[in-house]
This record gives C-alpha cells, sequence and structure tokens, in this order.
C-alpha cells in the first residue's frame, strides 16, 4: 500500500492550520504529521476540533532549525511528501529584526531539506512567497512570472529568497525531488492579527484608529488560503520536479480601498482610517500571473474575492473568543511598540 503520510511544518500556523484541515477533510492524505514550535504566530487553537479527536492528526512541537530533532522527527514518521510552511512570516517584524527570518527561513529550510533527503522522502514541497520576486510599479500592467529573476527587498523576503536557492540548490545537487510555491498575499479564518486584514477587522470592532501606511496607494493580489491551499496540492502532485509555480487568484486591490470595503461591510464609518508613517522599503505592487500551475495541472481558484471577504468578516465575528485571546498575551505589546507615535 503506499504511504500517504505527510508532514506540515508551520501547521499551527495561518496557513498551515487551514492547509491541515483541507487536507483531513478531504483524505488529501491517510495522515498528518503537524509540526510547528509554537512561536507567537503558532496557535493550537487554530487546530482545535482535530487535535486529540482525529486519530489520522498526530501534533510534535520541534523548531525546524533543530538540527538533530528534525532528523529524528523525519525519521521517525517516515512521511510521503514534506510541506514546508513553517516561518517567520511578517515584513514588519523582520525591519524591526531580521535574526530569527534568517535562522527559521534560511537555515530551518536547509535543515527540513536535509532531514527529507536523509530520510528517503520522496518530494519536499516548499511554500515561499511573490514577494521573492520584488515589486512591481503602479504604471504597468507586469505581472510576476516564474522566470523572472529574484530581486526581494524586505529582510523577510530576502530570507524567503534564500530559502528558494537552497532548495534549489538540493535539487540540482542531489536531485531531489522538490517543488515550489510563490503565493500571493492569502486572507481567510486563522490569520494572526498583525497582518493588514485581520487587523483592520480587528480593529474596526472595536471602534479603534485603522492605521493605514503612507499614502495607501500600495496594490496587494488577494487569494483565498483554501485556493492557495489546493494550489499547493496540485503543485505537489502535479508539478514536475526543480520547478516553482506561482500561486494567485487575480484580486489586485489597493490597500486603501480594501480598508473602505471592510469598513462598509462592518458598518463603520471611514473616519477610522488613520494615514500613518510609511513602512520603510514599502513594495508598491504585487501581481501574479499563476498561468503555469493552472496549464500544468488544472488548478484554479474558486473562491470570489467578495464571497471570501464576507465569510472572512463572518468568521472573524463569530470567533472573537479566539481574537481576543491572542490580543491578550504578547501581541498588545507589539502593537504599541509599532503602533504607537506612528
Ligand atoms: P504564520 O506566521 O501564520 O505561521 C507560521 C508558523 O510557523 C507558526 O505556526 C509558527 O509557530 C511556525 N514557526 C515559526 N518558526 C518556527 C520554527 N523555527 N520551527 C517550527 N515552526 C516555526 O504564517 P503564514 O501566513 O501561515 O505563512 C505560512 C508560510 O506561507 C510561510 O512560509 C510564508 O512565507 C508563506 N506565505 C504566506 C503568505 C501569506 O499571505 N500569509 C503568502 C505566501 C506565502
Ligand atoms: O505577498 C505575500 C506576502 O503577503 C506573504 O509572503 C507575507 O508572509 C504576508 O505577511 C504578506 O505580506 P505583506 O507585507 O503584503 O502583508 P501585510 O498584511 O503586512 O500588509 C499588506 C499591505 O497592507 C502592505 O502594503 C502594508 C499595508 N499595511 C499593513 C499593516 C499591517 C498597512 O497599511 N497597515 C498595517 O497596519
Amino acid at each position: 500500500m503506499s504511504n500517504r503520510t505527510w508532514l506540515i511544518t508551520g501547521a499551527a500556523g495561518f496557513i498551515g492550520s487551514n492547509f491541515v484541515r483541507l487536507a483531513l477533510a478531504e483524505n488529501w492524505c491517510d495522515k498528518v504529521v503537524a509540526a510547528d514550535l509554537l512561536t507567537y504566530a503558532g496557535n493550537l487553537e487554530n487546530l482545535e476540533g482535530l487535535l486529540g479527536k482525529d486519530d489520522r492528526l498526530v501534533f510534535e512541537r520541534v523548531d525546524v532549525a533543530d538540527a538533530t530533532a528534525m532528523r529524528a522527527l523525519v525519521a521517525n514518521h517516515a512521511p510521503d511528501m514534506v510541506f514546508h510552511l513553517a516561518a517567520e512570516s511578517h515584513v514588519d517584524r523582520s525591519i524591526e529584526d531580521p535574526t530569527p527570518f534568517i535562522r527559521t527561513n534560511v537555515m530551518g529550510t536547509q535543515v527540513v531539506l536535509d532531514a527529507a533527503r536523509r530520510a528517503g522522502v520522496r518530494r519536499f514541497v516548499h511554500v515561499s512567497t511573490d514577494e521573492v520576486y520584488g515589486a512591481l510599479s503602479l504604471d504597468s500592467t507586469e505581472r510576476f512570472h516564474e522566470r523572472l529573476p529574484l530581486a526581494p527587498n524586505s529582510p523577510y523576503a530576502a530570507s524567503k529568497a534564500g530559502s528558494d536557492f537552497l532548495v534549489l540548490a538540493a535539487y540540482h545537487t542531489h536531485g531531489q525531488e522538490v517543488v515550489i510555491t510563490r503565493c500571493s498575499n492569502n486572507y481567510g479564518p486563522y490569520q494572526f492579527p498583525e497582518k493588514l486584514l485581520p487587523l483592520m477587522i480587528s480593529n474596526a470592532l472595536e471602534n479603534k484608529e485603522l492605521p493605514v501606511y503612507g499614502d495607501g496607494l500600495y496594490v496587494r493580489d488577494w487569494i483565498h488560503v483554501h485556493d492557495h491551499c489546493r494550489g499547493i496540492r496540485a503543485a505537489a502532485e502535479g508539478g514536475r520536479t526543480g520547478e516553482a509555480y506561482n500561486i494567485g487568484a487575480d484580486n489586485e486591490r489597493r490597500n486603501i480601498d480594501l480598508v473602505k470595503t471592510l469598513l462598509r461591510m462592518l458598518d463603520r464609518p471611514e473616519t477610522l482610517i488613520k494615514y500613518v508613517r510609511d513602512r520603510p522599503g514599502h513594495d508598491r505592487r504585487y501581481a501574479i500571473d499563476s498561468s503555469k500551475l493552472h496549464a500544468e495541472t488544472g488548478w484554479k481558484p474558486r473562491v470570489k474575492f467578495e464571497d471570501g471577504l464576507k465569510s472572512t468578516i463572518d468568521w472573524y465575528l463569530g470567533n472573537r473568543g479566539w481574537l481576543a485571546r491572542i490580543k491578550s498575551g504578547e501581541f498588545m505589546r507589539y502593537y504599541e511598540k509599532m503602533y504607537a507615535g506612528r
């Protein structure tokens, strides 16, 4: 019988937990090993309802940069595929202190790659980001495609680009089976409220100011997290080894327009918007061409942006306890530090 055990790193984070949920709900595999260090961004509540209830799910607390622990874990569970999502993921934090980004995103990726190769894992799926391509300008219609050279701008993006190069080096040097995915901005349930959408929803619910960086005319290309997860699966199962695949849903929006839409949907006034000091080195526009993944695997996004926004807002409205528990911890200290006097 074929081995259908999947090891998912970063499984207690936003995208990782959504990936685990879909994989189990839709029987993408037989067993999931969910690995996560549970940093400030990792939350076992994101796996609630499954942990201890679904015996196809095992949780392992592990640091992906710990070579001894990772080797033992991969050897022990002998997964067929590794989905590597564990990362430091927030651009603003990388500007404050890049050190954990280098450790987890660069060193951690090499450690997981090595552990997978030693244990004979069939395929290593590296979940990367469109930010490795750099930025596009507002007056062009250009979109990121996979043949572009990598030109990351923030410490976060540079650390992810470094990890992409290490994955490609493992393919070229050792013939290791690898696939890279590069997705645009995700939204959906369980996203940590340091990121634009959940931060704005949460502040609006509390009638607090909505801090919009700079002129607010920055453009991001939004995709529902479920569409991203389905894209990762498609690339893993149908993509060619050594290749990178972009994932996006053609939803370019200016930040200010998105924030105004959210306020309208939440029935809150635009007077809550506060323009604040810009992010240093802020990338102007992201837009992603995912035709390669579509052509090779048939994948395409399913969630209409307006429907996805509505269901996401409904999720945050229905899970205020989840938000409140996060905001009662380290988060408020972070918020004060990043936004006070901005
Ligand atoms: P997240 O910050 O919500 O989750 C990251 C998870 O990784 C957390 O659970 C955290 O505890 C875990 N982690 C961090 N350091 C670790 C370590 N040393 N060892 C083990 N676990 C560790 O991030 P996310 O938004 O879910 O992103 C997941 C992946 O997808 C990242 O690799 C990110 O670069 C990529 N990505 C994110 C987006 C997006 O819009 N959020 C878009 C494209 C790609
Ligand atoms: O493109 C994919 C990337 O998207 C992922 O690789 C990253 O992990 C993820 O964090 C995200 O990066 P961004 O920097 O685009 O996301 P963020 O939510 O931090 O910001 C989105 C936009 O909103 C960006 O232009 C900055 C702006 N912003 C953000 C915050 C937190 C604000 O104007 N105000 C804010 O308070």
